[in-house]
């Protein structure tokens, strides 16, 4: 394991030592998307100097090469998440993309008129558009597991909600927003008791605290690359053998068959009958080697010290008249997302970036936290491992400043 030193860790990371209007970067956004050490921008730039052939298809020496880095990028993500078998990780664009091709190929397999799903209440946009389109196609209700105020997902209320028609259950890891960390083995165990598959959005959650898919027991997984400190365009969708094998693809095209003509197709094995088209190889590359580079520091480390800046902040914001931090729960990640009676906050977001610290404000794809809290938008301050006590002092003062001259 690599020692924790953050003046170390920052030196990785060559944008961290970056301007803005004149001011050092305080980069708070990282639950949007997370900086990228050195490392991985290497082996992207390595890649396409030295190895750049398509994959699975050549026979010549860089394709054979190139494949053979793209497949082993798959058993680091593999090794990474605790999947079975690397035939159970399927590359993709994003997490989008993974719960897109969950939705779709699931939903084909398993949906039939009059049958419901639960979608919890705090999920991103993306656990909840394309269960909505595959629903309202198939004519299946969606029922939602609520949260209460403090931000807690009401899992006591989900056996009340599924039933012998019930196909799925989707959830999130790690609210994108409230930064809350549902009990997802519990959820697994009811609904498993049922017969009734789980499907996991593990953006947030595979960054704060990582995933064991096996110890989880879920059926699907999916998670983005450009968080995990990966190049942009990489996700993972990993899945239980079992359905991947009886699921049809979401997508046609070159690589996903073994062989075409126009009587028939013969789909490829796993993991290829989901990835049609040319992969993203050097993303893939790229995210694996985002992996090892995160691998290296002992997750207890990087837990301990988002928890100790997350929770330093926000004793410091809670004095600030009239704030108001959403998603209060005890075992949440490095997610601040507040407002400040009076004010705006998309000014309060302008304010603090003119400040140099970069915060997302507005409603995070996620209408439905949005509405449960009757507000239009927050501002978000989300740290990585990267970030430092004098940057969470840089948010507060900034914030100070921001709210004195907006009032
Ligand atoms: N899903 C990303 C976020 O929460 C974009 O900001």
């Amino acid at each position: 394991m690599r020692i924790f030193d953050l003046e170390e860790i920052r030196r990785d990371f060559p944008i961290l030592s970056r301007q803005v209007y004149g001011k050092p970067l305080v980069y708070l956004d990282n639950a949007a998307t997370a900086q990228k050490p050195r490392c991985v921008l290497d082996a992207v730039m390595r890649l396409y100097s030295e190895t750049n052939a398509n994959v699975h298809r050549g026979i010549h020496f860089l394709s054979e090469q190139c494949t053979e880095m793209y497949e082993q990028a798959r058993e680091r993500v593999r090794s990474f998440v605790n999947a079975a078998s690397s035939e159970e990780i399927v590359f993709t664009s994003g997490a989008t993309a993974g719960m897109n091709a969950v939705a779709y190929s699931y939903g084909e397999l398993a949906f039939g008129r009059g049958d419901n799903i639960v979608v919890s209440e705090m999920e991103h946009h993306s656990n909840i558009v394309p269960w909505q389109i595959v629903c309202q196609r198939k004519g299946v209700e969606i029922r939602v597991l609520p949260f209460d105020d403090r931000g807690e997902l009401e899992i006591d209320r989900l056996p009340e909600l599924i039933d012998g028609r019930t196909r799925i259950v989707a959830v999130t890891q790690a609210s994108n927003v409230l930064g809350t960390r549902p009990d997802v083995r519990k959820i697994v165990e009811i609904a498993h008791s049922i017969g009734v598959p789980v499907a996991v959005d593990g953006c947030q959650g595979v960054v704060h605290g990582g995933v064991d898919v096996q110890a989880l027991g879920c059926d699907f997984y999916v998670f983005s690359g450009h968080k995990l400190y990966g190049p942009n365009g990489t996700g993972v969708l990993y899945a239980r053998r079992e359905w991947l094998e009886k699921m049809p693809p979401f997508m046609g095209g070159g690589d996903m068959v073994a062989n075409v003509s126009f009587d028939r197709t013969v789909f490829a094995d796993l993991p290829l009958k989901f990835e049609a088209g040319t992969a993203n190889y050097a993303g893939a590359v790229g995210l694996g080697e985002a992996i090892e580079y995160y691998r290296q520091f002992d997750p207890k480390d990087v837990e301990a010290h988002e928890r100790t800046l997350s929770v330093y902040a926000a004793e410091r914001l809670e004095k600030i008249d009239g704030m108001k931090i959403y998603g209060t729960t005890c075992d949440k990640c490095s997610i601040l997302s507040f407002n400040v009676e009076g004010v705006h906050h998309s000014d309060l977001g302008m304010i603090l970036d003119k400040l140099g610290v970069a915060v997302r404000s507005g409603a995070h794809c996620a209408d439905p936290v949005m509405n449960h809290y009757g507000v239009q938008g927050m501002c978000r301050a989300s740290f990585a491992f990267y970030n430092t006590m004098a940057e969470a002092d840089a948010l507060v003062e900034g914030v100070k400043r921001a709210v004195d001259m907006l009032r």
